[in-house]
């Protein structure tokens, strides 16, 4: 017999894991080391202007395909249109691809929680701890095993009681810890140079791979495009505001992400100034952070308070992801949950492991000139998700028509003032946008133009 479809306890609770699902080491992680890389300011100030019109209209358009459907991504499409089958298939595939590389980040995540509760902070700081553990073949492969097994514990564990008691308790904690860093940073000297390249737009640093940069991070930090949200929206109950869910989702993730680029950015300008910015990567977070506890005071208990919310922020995330995953697999094959939560732990960790080992043993192997986990990861956020994205409009926009998820949105009497920006949004300049960077994209793969 079918599982009976789980619902959220109500507006509260669906805010909370869907800001749960947002955040996530897309903000701290991944924010601050694009943000650094783009040029600061602009990157944020660009970022900011997509996530008010762009983020707002998909995530909104998600959510009510979701609710609308009462169907995770798989089925949900199809049931929009019988022609648009094909595009819950590919969405499916979005999740995952992210899950094994998130995962593997994850178990870095981990690792550095280990460090800090073997009070070994000052170790973490070194030069060469980062790369000589991301570079080894046992450790990265273990740490990513098991933040996969705790994240399989929970999903094992349904939506209500899992994902909802996980993001309740711990995101607001996590954001007071954030806070309490960023003031710390503005008393190192030499901070304040930082916080202006950080905060104040350069518009001499602006170029299309800044709009592009910003538009798959939006992807990645909002859980657009990635099944997640069409999924939680389909646990959404009828009368709640999903206008009002969009906002407090939107405003907790960006102001995450900014304070998160607020407690990096500068103290790598400080310590290794605009070059370092450029070079630092993806292992900004875990080179820089460490250095900066290393100086503060009681910067072992701070850090290790810090790497254990940034894990449970990426738990609540790869929750979600792998929450989308089964989901979808249990709407289309009609199987256990227990029995789907296995099939994807399986292919998480096939697809997981070189990027565990791709700094190291599999290093000499480079997909599209890149190491596995940079490749899985602009296949998902630059490739995959523009295309998810570009046929959702095209379906919402052109094919059934957007009048049909502004009556899922407006249907318990809520008043939909942006309704203008969302017609012409999903119609013309989300499909030209993402068009754009699809094309951009395919160029630089051919060296055709910078990327
Ligand atoms: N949205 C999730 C994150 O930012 C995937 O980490």
């Amino acid at each position: 017999m079918e599982e009976k479809r789980s619902s959220f306890s109500g507006k509260l609770g669906f805010v909370l894991a869907a800001a749960g699902s947002a955040v996530g080491l897309g903000n701290l992680w991944r924010f601050p080391y694009l943000a650094a890389q783009h040029g600061g300011g602009i990157f944020i100030l660009v970022y900011i202007i997509l996530a008010l019109t762009f983020g707002f209209s998909l995530l909104l358009m998600e959510i009510s395909i979701g609710r609308k459907t009462k169907q995770s991504s798989i089925t949900a499409y199809k049931k929009l249109n019988k022609k648009f089958g094909f595009l819950g298939y590919i969405a499916a595939l979005v999740p995952i691809l992210i899950l094994p590389y998130y995962c593997v980040i994850g178990g870095w995540v981990l690792k550095y929680c280990c460090t800090y509760f073997t009070g070994q902070g000052i170790k973490a700081a070194e030069e060469t701890y980062f790369g000589s553990f991301i570079s080894g073949t046992s450790a990265p492969m273990i740490f990513f095993i098991i933040f996969l097994v705790l994240t399989l514990l929970v999903v094992l564990g349904g939506v209500q009681k899992g994902v909802e008691l996980a993001s309740k308790i711990l995101m607001p904690v996590l954001l007071v810890i954030i806070v309490g860093i960023s003031i710390y940073v503005f008393t190192i000297p030499g901070a304040l140079e930082g916080v202006r390249y950080y905060l104040l737009p350069d518009f001499s640093n602006f170029s299309i791979s800044t709009v592009c940069a910003a538009m798959g991070q939006l992807f990645f930090s909002m859980s657009i495009a990635m099944g997640i949200m069409v999924s939680y929206g389909s646990y959404v109950k009828d009368d709640i505001s999903l206008i009002g869910c969009v906002n407090q989702i939107e405003i907790f993730d960006t102001a995450v992400a900014l304070l998160s680029g607020f407690i990096i950015v500068p103290v790598v300008f400080v310590f290794s100034g605009e070059a370092g910015l450029a070079t630092g990567g993806a292992g900004l977070m875990f080179e820089t952070l460490p250095v900066v506890f290393k100086d503060m005071p009681f910067g072992n208990v701070i850090g290790a308070v810090f790497f254990v919310l940034v894990l449970f922020a990426a738990l609540t995330s790869s929750i979600s992801i792998m929450e989308a995953i089964v989901s979808m697999i249990m709407d289309r094959f009609k199987l256990k949950r227990w029995v789907t939560v296995l099939i994807t732990a399986g292919i998480t960790v096939v697809l997981g492991l070189p990027s565990a080992l791709g700094y190291g043993l599999l290093g000499n192997i480079n997909p599209l000139g890149m190491d596995f986990l940079t490749f899985f990861d602009y296949l998902s956020n630059s490739v995959m998700m523009p295309v998810v994205a570009l046929l959702t409009c095209i379906l919402v926009g052109w094919v059934c028509k957007t009048k049909v998820i502004e009556d899922e949105i407006t249907k318990n009497g809520e008043k939909f003032s942006r309704r203008i920006i969302f017609r012409i949004m999903v119609k013309y300049i989300a499909p030209i946008c993402l068009i754009a960077i699809l094309v951009y994209y395919t160029l630089a793969q051919f060296g055709l133009v910078k990327y």
